[in-house]
């Protein structure tokens, strides 16, 4: 069995070697998943990058999420799976080899006939969206929502589950390409960031009067501070990422980005009724795996139901590990990406 892992900090190419791999069976409440393709993530970038502070130290595997077929069952795995059943996980790292195991609740059957870079989608991505817009906040029919990074993998899931509450939705992005992408799949006011600001395009549709219900953030630093000034009373952002940090090369810009974010007190929210929330799906994965299981199936669901259909954006072999990870950190990417063994 094989692994790619991650061997150096920097650039792609001298990143990732191809390694064999040793793996323990699986404890008594994980399950062992035969993996066909695993999905890539942006924070796979920010790990590569040395951005990370939670990835596995090097020589370390990455990788969130798989599809494959489970191989082998611990003895206090309690749900519905059998060995043979072929399932999207989300993987605590590890994802970016041949077999890994995982706790039984980031598993959830799905159709092996879902194209493989679409189905890796539900665990990180479609998890990540749901939780967000469905557990983190309520969507009324009229909310006006921002959705950045909306041509992303989270951001075009975070667009649909939105839409389908009846919120007006506003999204950023930066082609043409993924401003097309991004109307086609209900944005109703799509913004090019980079050739507006997108906090005065937004200000002047919605008038002087009217404020954004709720932001989905997964760049940080600046935007959240001109995000937080345009919410309205009752307002929420959910900050899922700090995106702008991997384009801050130097340690003074990086600081920069983190200064951009603003500084909160909570007597300032609680003046203007105006909320911050912080998602991180690790964390929920250490301390309540359950949440894990229903969020990933409430997304398998949606997609069963019609209501989101996650972009596949590419499914690569093995041996274009680079050139994938290359495409995702320069932006060129639109949905998920997979590699497939
Ligand atoms: N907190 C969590 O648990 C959690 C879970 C999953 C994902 N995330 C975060 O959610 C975000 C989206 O993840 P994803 O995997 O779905 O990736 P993605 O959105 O498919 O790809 C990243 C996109 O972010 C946009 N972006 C904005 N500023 C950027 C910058 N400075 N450098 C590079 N890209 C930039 C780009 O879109 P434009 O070209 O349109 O700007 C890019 O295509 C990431 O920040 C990720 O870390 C967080």
């Amino acid at each position: 069995m094989k692994a790619a892992y991650l061997v150096n900090n920097g650039r792609v190419n001298r990143a990732f070697e191809i390694r064999d791999l040793s793996i323990q069976d699986p404890q008594p409440h994980e399950v062992q998943i035969s993996v066909q393709a695993f999905g890539l993530n942006f924070a796979d970038v920010m790990a590569r990058l040395g951005l990370y502070p939670d990835a596995p130290k090097k020589p370390g595997i990455l990788g969130y999420d798989v599809v494959g077929t489970i191989l082998d069952i611990g003895s206090e795995v309690r749900s519905e799976l059998s060995i043979g059943d072929y399932v999207v996980a989300l993987t605590r790292f590890g994802g970016y080899g041949q077999l890994v195991n995982t706790d039984y609740r980031a598993a959830v059957k799905i159709s092996s006939d879902i194209p493989v870079d679409v189905a890796t989608a539900f665990a990180t991505q479609g998890g990540t969206a749901y939780y967000m817009a469905r557990e983190m906040v309520n969507i009324f029919p009229g909310d006006h929502v921002l959705v950045h990074a909306a041509a992303g993998g989270v951001g075009s899931l975070s667009v649909q589950m939105a839409k389908s509450a009846g919120a007006t939705v506003y999204g950023t992005a930066s082609t043409s390409a993924k401003l097309d992408y991004i109307t086609s799949i209900g944005v109703d006011h799509p913004i090019n960031y980079k050739e507006h600001q997108f906090a005065d395009v937004i200000r002047k549709i919605l008038g002087k009067d009217i404020g954004l219900d709720i932001i989905f953030d997964p760049i940080g630093g600046m935007s959240v501070r001109r995000g937080y000034r345009l919410l309205g009373a009752g307002g929420r952002i959910v900050l899922c990422g700090a995106s702008s940090l991997t384009s801050a090369k130097y340690i003074w810009s990086k600081l920069g980005v983190v200064k951009g974010f603003g500084l909160f007190s909570p007597i300032a929210l609680l003046n203007p009724s105006k909320s911050l929330i912080g998602v991180n799906m690790l964390r929920i994965a250490d301390d309540k795996p359950e949440v894990l299981q229903r969020v990933i199936r409430g997304a398998v669901d949606m997609y069963e139901d019609g209501v989101i259909q996650p972009l596949g954006g590419g499914i690569y072999s093995i041996s274009e590990l680079a050139v994938a990870h290359q495409a995702l950190e320069k932006r060129k990417t639109m949905g998920k990406l997979a590699v497939k063994w």
